[in-house]
């Protein structure tokens, strides 16, 4: 393998995330080049190939992994799947970045972490809001003391829902949007702070929109107590209509500072005849509309990319790994079980036998289903 140029990466997926990963890295082509992608429907992969240049293409990422010139290689499949590849992955030498969540349960994310570190090699968690310039504006401004003391830090993610299957299939998802969105908010929160530990959580969630597609949750209002003594708000949906929605919010003695990441970078657009694109999920671009400008550079993507090809190198330390994904799962298990019970539960908190994190949700006394059955 090259020690030094460009980062040469392999990319597992072919739908959403896998493009914009290859979408990012092309942004990011100093420090990384796509030479290979690999996902089951080989059409899918050949068709990723050819939007992006992409010389090798596979069926079975196993097979790309044999590949000696691959130093990286992308996680972008459904979330059941995150901990065999990584394991794959690490066996045959290989760097990788892993999306979000890490994997579905406590104890895969922990042998994740062990068999990379057995390896040798790095597990980058692919968190993208830790790159996203107008959060890490704000975090700027609360490190430097703008806010004073900071209490309370929010944030939120909503849409009208996932745009594939396997989102639905709490087997293949491990929960809903929480597990989905909420991964995103917990991380965020405690990066956010300066990694304190979260001592509790408190959590409620249900299904009111949706009911006729999962059994999953499509609202959750997540409260987190970190050791420091703030506070972590956390909102997710995938009952909300009209694309994407991702804010934040961050509370201080001295201060206070709103962010909205997408309505917040766009250009209020109303149109009679709609138009190509405006943001991701939005359904239409007919009427009142918020197209967002450089999208993929707003949430941070390219940056992520380019950092993470630099920790390869390493020219840069990993600003987010796999432990990290390790506490935002442990965070994750305390919210769905405190959905289940209707109570706050204080971590470290050990839950035996647990299969998906939503599984806690199902298994408590206070879990209803179908809210919103009609
Ligand atoms: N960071 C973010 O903001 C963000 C956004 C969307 C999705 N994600 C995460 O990215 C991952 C993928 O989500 P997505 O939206 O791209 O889903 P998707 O359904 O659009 O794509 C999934 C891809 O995985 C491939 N795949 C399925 N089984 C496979 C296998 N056995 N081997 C190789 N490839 C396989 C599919 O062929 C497909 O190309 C998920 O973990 C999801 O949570 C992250």
């Amino acid at each position: 393998m090259s020690h030094d140029g460009k980062v040469k990466v392999g990319i597992i997926g072919s739908q959403f995330e896998a493009d914009i990963h290859a979408a990012s890295i092309k942004i990011a082509s100093e420090h990384a080049e796509v030479i290979a992608v690999a996902s089951p429907t080989h059409g899918n992969a050949a068709a990723m190939a050819k939007r992006y240049g992409i010389p090798r293409v596979f069926t079975d990422y196993r097979e790309m992994l044999k590949e000696p010139d691959v130093e990286m290689v992308t996680i972008a499949a459904p979330n059941q799947l995150h901990a065999q590849m990584t394991a794959d992955c690490a066996q045959a030498g290989k760097h990788v970045v892993c999306e979000k969540p890490l994997a579905m349960t406590i104890e895969q994310c922990e042998q994740m972490i062990d068999v990379t570190k057995e390896a040798g090699v790095l597990l980058l968690y692919a968190e993208e809001l830790i790159f996203t310039p107008k959060y890490l504006k704000a975090k700027e401004m609360a490190d430097g003391g703008a806010f004073g003391k900071v209490h309370l830090v929010k944030q939120s993610e909503k849409h009208f829902g996932p745009h594939a299957p396997w989102f639905w299939d709490v087997n293949r998802c491990g929960g809903g949007a929480l597990m989905d969105l909420g991964c995103h908010g917990i991380a965020f929160c405690y990066w956010f702070l300066g990694r304190p530990a979260i001592q509790s959580v408190y959590c409620q969630m249900g299904t009111y929109v949706h009911a006729d597609k999962t059994q999953a949750e499509d609202e959750a209002y997540c409260i987190l107590e970190f050791e420091n003594g703030a506070v972590g708000v956390v909102e997710d949906s995938w009952g909300r209509r009209g694309g994407m929605d991702d804010r934040i919010e961050v509370h201080g003695s001295d201060g206070v500072t709103y962010a909205n990441l997408h309505m917040g970078n766009a250009l209020p657009t109303y149109s009679e005849n709609g138009y190509g694109y405006a943001v991701e999920k939005a359904p239409s671009t007919k009427g009142w509309s918020y197209p967002v400008f450089e999208e993929l550079w707003n949430y941070g993507f390219p940056q992520e990319m380019a950092h993470f090809a630099r920790c390869v190198r390493g020219k840069e330390k990993p600003q987010v790994t796999g432990e990290d994904g390790l506490v935002v799962m442990k965070a994750l298990y305390a919210a769905y079980a405190s959905a289940g019970e209707g109570r706050k539960i204080h971590l470290p908190f050990a839950a035996k036998g647990v299969q998906k994190p939503i599984d806690l949700w199902f298994r408590g006394p206070q879990y209803r289903p179908h809210l919103g059955r009609k």
